[in-house]
Formats: structure tokens, sequence, C-alpha cells
């Protein structure tokens, strides 16, 4: 048994515990609360908080190669689009990752994983998307597969097969080639367990969305969307529609459609890492989507135009940029981002019987996780009961 002894404060769902302690048995929590005694392993918390582990629920952590000469691009004003249009962008990515062997890839992730744990990141979910074609997205997945079944962190895989249409097919025919070829093999081999789609001008349309994540929803493969990020497309009210786990970006979302979006239970997963990225001065209106009842995670989805491991970071921009409080933000990162990849009765949370994934961070109060900003605060790592 092991006792996080004594925390001066420990983050709960709904308000915090203070000089409290937390007992962990068999990889679970067992008991929280003051003078616990009889565990073989003591640490101790004094001075510290004790949060869920980090739940990153939107990357795309499966890539090669890097684009860091994007941000001269940026630096000259020039937007996502131009980017993508001369040389740059999702395409750059599509082609290193096509070129790189399994292994290759599989130790670049895993550089990512390792960084993510150690900011605190305990579970992730991790798209395909930069193969484009059958052969490519399975590599991917079985990386995902892999990285999953090796590393600390649990890896749960969403099929992006819709990221961007590949050079070699026109987009019509690569939508048929998702719905009628990649979806039945990457359902049949359990590579995936949620079907996403980038639903964006220049990319898939609400058509094609709606009929791929159809497909996939036939698969059995539960339904999340790349939703009205750059130009609005009624990519909100589609995941609304079609009962979609989660609705992700959101930035240009309408009123009408964060409404559907909160009745149907769709999560909606803040990725305010892109914005800042992309320098530009809008986020998605966070406070308005909690004001109409919506289910508000937060994400890094990092990827190599947004890259980032570190969820302390978006959780100081989610209350810098889109004006969440300390609270909100923590359990956008935890408890809420356990909800957008379904998981929210096994982890998110402290809680008696819940998976110990936990955190001990150097702040005296949940607060100072934004607070102070810019650095690692993830004393020690709690994944299944063991200290890594
Ligand atoms: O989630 N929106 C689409 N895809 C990624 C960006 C991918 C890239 O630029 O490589 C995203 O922001
Ligand atoms: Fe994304």
């Amino acid at each position: 048994m092991l006792l996080i002894k004594d925390a001066s404060e420990i983050f709960l769902p709904d308000g915090v515990q203070k000089n409290a302690s937390v007992l962990i048995e068999e990889g679970r929590i067992k008991k929280i609360g003051k003078n616990i005694d009889g565990a073989d392993e003591i640490i101790d918390a004094r001075g510290k908080t004790v949060l869920p582990g980090f739940v990153d629920c939107h990357t795309h952590a499966i890539f090669a190669g890097s684009r860091e000469f994007e941000l001269e691009m940026k630096l000259n004003g020039k937007t996502y689009e131009y980017i993508a249009e001369h040389g740059g962008g999702i395409k750059y990515t599509v082609k290193k990752t096509r070129e790189a062997s399994s292994q290759q890839l599989f130790s670049e992730s895993k550089k990512r994983l390792d960084r993510m744990l150690e900011c605190g990141t305990t579970t992730a979910e991790v798209k395909s998307g930069y193969g484009l074609d059958l052969e490519s997205e399975v590599k991917i997945l079985r990386v995902a597969g892999e990285l999953g079944k090796k590393h600390e962190i649990d890896v749960i895989p969403t099929f992006l097969g819709a990221h961007a249409v590949p050079p070699e097919i026109d987009k019509d025919e690569y939508v048929d080639t998702v719905i009628d070829e990649m979806i039945p093999i990457v359902a049949d081999e359990k590579l995936a367990r949620f079907c996403d789609v980038f639903c964006e001008k220049g990319y898939f349309t609400i058509d094609d969305s709606r009929r791929i994540l159809r497909a996939g929803k036939e698969y059995g493969l539960i339904p999340k969307i790349h939703a009205d990020e750059f130009t609005y497309c009624m990519g909100t009210e589609l995941a609304a529609e079609l009962n979609a786990i989660s609705a992700d970006h959101l930035l240009m979302a309408s009123d009408e459609g964060i409404r559907k979006m909160a009745n149907a239970g769709v999560t909606a997963v803040l990725l305010p890492a892109v914005p800042f990225s992309l320098m530009g001065d809008r986020y998605a209106p966070a406070r308005k989507m909690i004001s109409m009842g919506a289910n508000v995670a937060l994400a890094t989805d990092l990827n190599p135009n947004c890259w980032t491991e570190n969820m302390q970071f978006v959780i100081q921009l989610a209350c810098f940029k889109m004006g969440m409080t300390p609270r909100e933000a923590i359990n956008g990162a935890t408890i809420n981002a356990a909800r957008a990849i379904g998981m929210e009765s096994e982890i998110g949370s402290i809680k008696e019987g819940k998976k110990a994934d936990l955190l001990v961070v150097d702040a005296p109060s949940h607060t100072f996780v934004p607070y102070h900003f810019g650095v690692n605060l993830v004393e020690k790592v709690i994944k299944n009961g063991k200290v890594i």
C-alpha cells in the first residue's frame, strides 16, 4: 500500500480537501482522508497538491519530422492555409511519416510520450492522420498500439484517415476509400476506438464528415470531429446530430451549435495551444460554453504545428486566454477530458475505487498550477498506483 501523506490540498471533482492523504492499494484509490496509517510506502506531500493525472484527450502524437521552418512564415504573417499551400502543413508531415519506418515512428513518438508523462499526462488519446493511405494509416495505428503496450501512458487510438486529402487522389475518391476500405479494416483489426474527421473548408465538407462518421459508427467506431475551427461549417451541429462523444476546436461554433452540443451531451474539447501557436487572438468561447451547460475539456492537440506535450501549459492558456477558472481548467484537463474519451468511470478524478493515476505537484493549492506558469510543477507521477 502506498500513502500520499498530508498534502496541503487534494483536488476533488467538486472541492478540495486540505491537509489530507490518499491511500492506494492494488493500483486503485482506497481511501481519502486524515490520519490514515498502515502503508508500507509513504510519499511526504506536505506543502504539495495532489491532482488526478492529466488526460490529454486530443493529440496527433504519432508523426515523423518537424516543421520549425513554419515559424518564420508565421512571423511573416502567413496563415495556416498559406503555409499548407507553400510546402508546409499536414502534407509535409504526411510525406515524412510515410517515409518513416515503424521503428523510427515509434522512437520519435515515444520521446513525446516520455515528455507527456513527465509533465503529468497519464492517459492520452492519439490520432492517426499523417498516413492518408491504408498502409500508412495502419502503420501509425499499430505504432499507437505498440506504444500503448510498452509505455506507462495509456494510449487510446483514434482513426483520423480524413485528416486531409492526399496528393495522389481526388477528394471524393478518397472519401470512398476511407469509408469502403479503411474503416472496415481499422474496425476489424480493432486498431482504433474512435473515428474523427477534419471538417473544414479545403478539407472535408459537412456531408463528407457525416458520411464518414456514420460509416465509422456502423463499424463501432465512436464519432469525434474537428469542428468549426477556422470557418463555420456547422460541425458542432453535426456532432450533436450524430451523438459524437466530442467536438473539438470550436473557435467559430455558433450559439445554436453550442446549445445543441450541450443538450446532446457532446463534450467540447478546447485546444488553446493551437491559436497560441498560430499567433491568433481568437480563442474558443469557453465561458459561453460553460454558461450554456457544455462539458468543457482541454487538450494539447500535440502535432507538428502545435508542439507541446505539457497539459499544464494548456491549463495556463485556458485561464489566461479563455477566462476559465483554475478549477474549471483542471477539471477540463482531467475528468471532463476523460468524458471526451468515454473513460470517466475509471480515471479523471480522485475518488475511492478509481484508478490511482495521480500527480504530486509542487504547488500549495490547485490555483498555483495556472498561477506559476511556464515550468513543470509535476514532482511525482503515480500511474496505476506505482510511482514512476
Ligand atoms: O488538429 N486541424 C487539423 N489538424 C491538426 C493540425 C495538423 C497539422 O498542421 O499538422 C489540428 O490542429
Ligand atoms: Fe487536432
